[in-house]
C-alpha cells in the first residue's frame, strides 16, 4: 500500500493481502504525525517492508537520517530520492545489507544508476509521467528489460499508480512489485459480474430452503 495513514492501513491489512507499505514526506505530512512514530506504528502493523523516506538531501546527513529511521523497526526500508547523493547513500547502506528503495525515478538512465548502486527497490513514478504525456508503463517495460539482460537483483516497485489498469498492465510487464493508492486496491476487489452473479447465486439458494450449517 501507498499510504501513511494508520486507519486506512489497518482497515486494509485486515484483508491479509498487504505485503508492505511506502511512504514519502508528502503522505507523513497528509497523515499530520510525527515522523518516527508514523513509521514505528506502520511497522507494527505489516510484516513486510515499511519504505521511510530521507529528508536530507547531502550524503552524511542522508545517513544519519537512515540510521535513526532503521533504529525503529526491524523491517523499515531506507527511501532515497534519486539524485548522486542519494545513490551513495544507497550505494553504503546495501553494502552493509540495508533494504534501499530509490525513488523519484523517472528515466531508464537513472533505474540503471539505481542498480549500480545496489538498491533492493527502484521506484518508477508511472502516473507523474502520464500526467505530463509520456507513457509511465513504457518506463517500466524498459527497466523490466535492462534489469532481466545484464540480471541486476534490485526489483521494480512500480510507484504512482493511478488506477487498476496500471497495476495489470504493470504485472503483466513482470514488475515485481506494485505500491497501490487505498482507493485502487480497493478497486481492484470489484466487478459488476461478481456482485450479478453473487445476487442470483444467494437468491436461488434462497428459494432451496436449505442451508450448510
Ligand atoms: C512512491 O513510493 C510514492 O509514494 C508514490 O507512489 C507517489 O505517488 P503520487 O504520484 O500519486 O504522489
Amino acid at each position: 500500500l501507498d499510504s501513511a495513514d494508520i486507519n486506512e492501513i489497518k482497515e486494509l491489512c485486515k484483508t491479509n493481502l498487504i505485503d508492505g507499505i511506502t511512504t514519502n514526506p508528502s503522505l507523513i505530512a497528509k497523515s499530520g504525525g510525527n515522523i518516527l512514530d508514523v513509521i514505528k506504528e506502520i511497522c507494527g502493523l505489516v510484516r513486510g517492508p515499511v519504505s521511510a523516506e530521507v529528508t536530507a538531501t547531502d550524503h552524511k546527513a542522508m545517513m544519519m537520517e537512515a540510521e535513526k529511521l532503521l533504529n525503529l523497526a526491524e523491517n523499515v526500508t531506507i527511501k532515497v530520492p534519486l539524485t548522486s547523493d542519494g545513490l551513495l547513500t544507497c550505494k553504503e547502506l546495501s553494502k552493509n545489507n540495508v533494504s534501499v528503495n530509490v525513488t523519484l525515478c523517472f528515466s531508464a538512465s537513472q533505474a540503471i544508476l539505481a542498480a549500480k548502486a545496489g538498491a533492493t527497490f527502484i521506484s518508477p513514478f508511472v502516473g507523474r509521467l502520464d500526467d505530463i504525456g509520456q507513457s509511465g508503463l513504457d518506463l517500466i517495460y524498459d527497466i523490466v528489460e535492462i534489469y532481466n539482460n545484464y540480471n541486476y537483483k534490485t526489483q521494480v516497485l512500480v510507484a504512482s499508480i493511478r488506477g487498476v489498469n496500471h497495476v495489470i498492465e504493470s504485472a503483466k510487464i513482470g514488475a515485481d512489485v506494485v505500491t497501490i493508492p487505498t482507493k485502487t486496491f480497493k478497486e481492484m476487489f470489484n466487478h459488476p459480474l461478481t456482485d450479478k452473479g453473487l445476487k442470483a447465486f444467494l437468491s436461488d439458494w434462497q428459494d432451496t430452503g436449505q442451508s450448510i450449517l
